[in-house]
């Protein structure tokens, strides 16, 4: 009786506080490391790091994404991913994406409301 009143505890915890947390968050987490945005950028308030590229053994200099959502709106990211705007650079030159997204739509969606959710609380 205890054991059977104790699993279900233990079900209802799992469905009501750890499957919610592994929502949009960590899928967009999934998509960015899927389409291998970490090659050039970390996240240090998640401890996404840069990979290192095995062939040249060299670490991209892609800026930190920890607070990318401070600075744009869901439509800015989308375009910027697609390279249809360009943003100014510390010395006044305007530059595009370094990368055109070539993922799915669906991976655009998740990664875009994940850079979104990037901002300090
Ligand atoms: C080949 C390296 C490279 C890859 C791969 C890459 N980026 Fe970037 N990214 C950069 C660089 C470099 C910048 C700085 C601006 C520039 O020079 O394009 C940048 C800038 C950005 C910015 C703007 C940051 C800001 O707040 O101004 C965002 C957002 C971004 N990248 C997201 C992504 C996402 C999402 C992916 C994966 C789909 C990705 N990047 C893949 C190199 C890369």
């Amino acid at each position: 009786m205890l054991a059977r009143y104790l699993s279900r505890l233990v079900l209802f915890v799992i469905f009501t506080f750890a499957l919610p947390s592994y929502g949009t968050d960590e899928l967009g987490k999934e998509a960015f490391l899927n389409n291998g945005c970490s090659k050039c950028h970390a996240i240090e308030s998640l401890a996404v790091e840069k990979e290192m590229n095995p062939e040249t053994g060299k670490i991209s200099k892609g800026p930190d994404l920890s607070k990318t959502g401070l600075d744009h709106d869901a439509d800015w990211f989308v375009k910027w991913l697609k390279r249809k705007v360009g943003q100014e650079n510390d010395r006044g030159k305007v530059l595009k994406h370094k990368k055109t997204y070539k993922g799915t739509d669906e991976d655009l969606q998740l990664i875009v409301a994940f850079l979104q959710a990037r901002k300090p609380a």
